[in-house]
C-alpha cells in the first residue's frame, strides 16, 4: 500500500493507494466520521461490482451505512441527482460528524463531493475512486461540481475530501475505452510537470495497457504526488493550478460539441485538446516540433484520438469557448507547452490557430 499526503493545513489528507484498498475504507471512515454513519453514493455500474465490499468493510468497522445509486454517466452531474443525494442526507439526518463516501468515477466523485460541500454548509466525505481518471485526477484536489445547460462544471465548490481510498484492483473491471480515456490525464500530468514520468510511460506502454498491478500502483501514486504538489501551492486555482487544465480549453469545447455523450469521453476530448494545444505551442514558437510528435505519438499508442476530422466552424468554437471558466474578458486562455514536463499558463492564442490545431495541421 502506498500513501500520498496532500498538505493543506487543517484540510490535509492522505491518499491510500493499493490493491484491495477498499477493504480498509471502514477503518478510514471510522477515524473521520465520529458519528459512525455514512451515505455511500455510487452509480448503477459500480454498485453491483463494489458496493458489497465497501459495505462489508464499513460494517466490520462499526460504521452504519446506506447506499444511494445514481445512473451511470455524465448526465448524472445534474441538479436532479444532487437534489436526490441532499434529500437522502437530510432524511438520514446526517450531521457534521457523519459523512459521505463517493464510490465510483469522476461523475460520482464530483456530484457527491458537491453535495457534501453544501449539505449543512459542509460535511466530510471520502473519495473512493474506481476509474483511472478519478484515481489520478478528479478524486484529488477538492474540485466538486455539477454541469449546467450553459456549460460543464459551472456550478460547484472547492471542498477537500478527508481521505482518498484508491483501490487499484478496481481498474481491472474498467471497460477498455474508459481505461484508455483515463490515461489522458496521466499523459497530461507527465507533459506538464514530469519528463521522467513521460519517459516511463513511453517505455512501459505494454505493461500499462495490460494494467499490470505494480506499474499501475506506481503510476497512480506518481500522478497523485504531481497533482498534490500543484494543489498544495494553489488550492483555489488563482494561478499555478491552471496548468492542470492543459488541453482542457479546446477539449471542453470538443466535449460540449459531442453533447457530453458516449460519442466522445471526457478523456478522449482532452487528448484532442492537448494535441491541439501542443501544435499551437509549436506554431507560436513556444515548443519544438519534436515535443509535439512525442506527445501525439504517446496518446496514439494509448489508443487516444489526437485530432478532429472536421473541426467546427470558428464561430461555433468562439461561442463554446465563451462559457469556458478560463475565459477572461471574452478571450479564452490556453496552457501551452514549453517542452515535455513544462508548460506556461494563461496564454492568449489568436483564434485563427484554433481550427487548424484541432484538425492536426
Ligand atoms: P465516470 O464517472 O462516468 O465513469 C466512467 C464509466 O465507468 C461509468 O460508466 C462508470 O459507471 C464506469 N465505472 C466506474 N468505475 C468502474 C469500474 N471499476 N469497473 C467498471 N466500470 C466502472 O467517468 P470518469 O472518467 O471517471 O470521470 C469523468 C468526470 O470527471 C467528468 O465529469 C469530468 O468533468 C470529471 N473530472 C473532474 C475533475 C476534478 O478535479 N473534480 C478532474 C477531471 C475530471
Ligand atoms: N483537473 C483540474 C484540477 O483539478 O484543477
Amino acid at each position: 500500500m502506498k500513501n500520498v499526503r496532500v498538505h493543506l493545513g487543517e484540510r490535509s489528507y492522505t491518499i491510500r493507494i493499493g490493491a484491495d484498498a477498499l477493504g480498509d475504507i471502514g477503518k478510514v471512515c471510522l477515524r473521520h466520521f465520529r458519528g459512525a454513519r455514512a451515505l455511500v453514493v455510487t452509480d448503477t455500474n459500480v454498485a453491483p461490482l463494489y458496493a458489497e465490499k465497501t459495505l462489508a468493510s464499513l460494517a466490520a468497522a462499526g460504521v452504519q451505512a446506506s447506499v444511494l445509486r445514481i445512473p451511470a454517466g455524465e448526465a448524472s452531474k445534474s441538479m436532479r441527482q444532487l437534489s436526490r443525494i441532499l434529500d437522502r442526507m437530510a432524511s438520514m439526518r446526517l450531521d457534521r460528524g457523519c459523512g459521505a463516501v463517493a464510490l465510483g468515477g469522476g461523475v460520482v466523485g464530483d456530484v457527491a463531493g458537491f453535495a457534501a460541500a453544501v449539505f449543512l454548509r459542509g460535511v466530510p466525505y471520502v473519495q473512493a475512486p474506481t476509474t483511472l481518471l478519478a484515481q489520478v485526477d478528479s478524486a484529488v484536489g477538492g474540485k466538486t461540481a455539477v454541469d449546467h445547460k450553459l456549460g460543464k462544471n459551472l456550478v460547484g465548490a472547492f471542498h477537500q475530501p478527508i481521505a482518498v481510498v484508491s483501490d487499484t484492483s478496481t481498474l481491472k473491471t474498467l471497460p477498455e475505452r474508459e481505461f484508455r480515456a483515463g490515461l489522458t490525464e496521466v499523459v497530461k500530468h507527465a507533459a506538464i510537470a514530469d519528463a521522467r514520468l513521460f519517459s516511463f510511460l513511453e517505455k512501459n506502454e505494454a505493461r500499462i495497457l495490460d494494467r499490470d498491478e505494480d506499474v499501475m500502483g506506481r503510476v497512480v501514486a506518481t500522478n497523485c504526488r504531481i497533482k498534490a504538489k500543484v494543489v498544495e501551492q494553489d488550492e483555489r486555482e488563482s494561478g499555478l493550478r491552471q496548468i492542470l487544465n492543459y488541453g482542457h480549453t479546446l477539449g471542453h469545447a470538443v466535449e460540449a460539441l459531442a453533447g457530453y455523450s458516449s460519442e466522445l469521453l471526457h478523456g478522449e476530448a482532452v487528448a484532442i485538446g492537448m494535441s491541439a494545444a501542443s501544435r499551437i505551442s509549436c506554431a507560436m514558437g513556444c515548443c519544438a516540433s519534436g515535443d509535439v510528435e512525442r506527445l501525439t505519438a504517446l496518446l496514439a499508442r494509448f489508443g487516444l484520438p489526437t485530432r478532429m476530422a472536421e473541426p467546427p466552424k470558428l464561430a461555433v468554437l468562439k461561442r463554446l469557448l465563451a462559457s469556458d471558466k478560463k475565459t477572461r474578458r471574452g478571450s479564452p486562455r490556453f496552457v501551452l507547452m514549453r517542452k515535455i514536463g513544462e508548460v506556461e499558463p494563461e496564454v492568449e492564442v489568436p483564434p485563427r490557430l484554433w481550427r487548424g490545431a484541432l484538425a492536426g495541421s
